[in-house]
């Protein structure tokens, strides 16, 4: 069996780490093409490195730019590589617009899509990852689910059919690192200057579109993480540090204090570090879930509605409304309640392997 994925930006290098050490250990073979959609070292390299992922056999250099742009350059350069690799399967990922490019390109060539991270829903349009997780579960042919309130929103949408629940590779990822980091197999992530990493301090992202792009709501978020009453250590995505820098916003304020992206291990190490994670990312609300830390998300609704048992994880998508609520919200401790296996048992990226090869 031969099998293609597509993969372009952070959170998808991730998913992909487990994936490919899973075919490592089978004769099937294994392409992987990075369309480029992130291109710093930051964003990509270092998710490579850090995670053993083996090069990309195929690198589209699609970079950034407009939905359409970006979207329609990624399927163009598909085209040719799915002509010249002819796989059994085309295997996407999550939400982005690479996943819907990637999607899309196949079927349109006729090979047979399989979706990871298929069934999410957030069930707000104005995502522009809700629409690309959408169309690509209509798209595709097996749809790979993490959950099962994802299995219930593919069988809602008439998709039962092609679904199978197979876990959240992330699981597998998260542990293994957790593991690594505890018998301190890798170096000390790097936090941003100003954060004592042996004191109490909060750790924060921004980078959801729906969060940077109104100057009014990234101003008042940014006022908001500042004000806490412990130190705030803001690992700032691109896309932040562009849009604060386009609309005059300074980063580095009260307790907020800026520094780069950090690789996986770091990531995680960060977290195990922290008294609380505060993020708009749907991934890092996952991290702080598994690592049993305490987690504010900047948005109205997730997609990882299983955080939210047991106060593990609070959405609050307007900070500056709850007054003295808020600080207490962000730094409230870890609850005691438990907190079971929603996510599977870290054992997802066989499972994917083995469904490919039987369907
Ligand atoms: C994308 C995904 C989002 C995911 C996120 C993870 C879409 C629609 N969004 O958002 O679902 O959560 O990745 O990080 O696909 N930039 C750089 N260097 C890079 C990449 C981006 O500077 O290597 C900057 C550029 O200013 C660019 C902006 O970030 O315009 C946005 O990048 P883009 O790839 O469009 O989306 P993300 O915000 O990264």
């Amino acid at each position: 069996m031969k099998v293609l994925s597509v993969v372009g930006a952070r959170p998808q290098l991730v998913k992909l780490a487990p994936i490919a050490a899973a075919f490592a250990e089978t004769d099937h073979t294994h392409v992987i093409v990075h369309t480029g959609q992130h291109y710093d070292a930051d964003l990509s390299d270092v998710f490579f490195s850090g995670l053993g992922i083996p090069d990309p056999d195929v690198h589209l250099g699609v970079g950034s730019g407009s939905h359409g742009v970006q979207t329609g350059a990624v399927l163009a350069a598909l085209d040719p590589v799915l002509e010249l690799e002819r796989p059994d399967w085309v295997l996407v990922y999550g939400d982005t617009n690479s996943t819907l490019a990637g999607a899309v390109a196949a079927v349109k060539q006729h090979y047979r899509v399989a979706h990871l991270e298929a069934g999410l829903r957030s069930f707000n349009r104005r995502m522009p990852e809700e629409h690309n997780r959408v169309l690509t579960d209509h798209a595709a042919d097996l749809l790979l689910a993490p959950t099962e309130e994802a299995m219930r929103h593919l069988a809602a949408e008439g998709l039962a059919g092609r679904s199978v629940l197979v876990g959240d590779v992330m699981v597998d990822v998260c542990l293994r690192v957790r593991d690594d980091v505890r018998a301190d197999r890798h170096p000390r992530p790097e936090l941003p200057e100003g954060i004592d990493p042996n004191a109490p301090y909060l750790l924060a992202t921004l980078h959801r579109a729906e969060n940077t792009d109104d100057a009014a709501r990234l101003g008042a978020l940014i006022e908001a993480l500042a004000a806490l009453p412990v130190p705030v250590a803001l690992l700032a995505h691109p896309r932040l540090v562009a849009r604060a820098e386009h609309f005059g916003l300074k980063l580095r304020l009260g307790a907020l204090y800026p520094g780069r992206p950090l690789g996986y291990a770091g990531m995680i190490a960060a977290v195990l570090g922290s008294a609380g994670v505060v993020t708009d990312s749907g991934g890092l609300q996952k991290e702080a879930y598994l690592l049993g830390r305490p987690c504010v998300t900047l948005r109205p609704e997730t997609e990882w509605v299983e955080t939210l048992d047991g106060d593990w994880n609070r959405l609050i998508p307007d900070p500056w409304t709850l007054g003295a609520e808020w600080p207490a919200a962000a730094t409230r401790p870890a609850p005691s309640t438990g907190r079971g296996e929603p996510y599977g048992d870290g054992q997802a990226a066989r499972r994917v392997v083995d469904v490919l090869r039987g369907s």
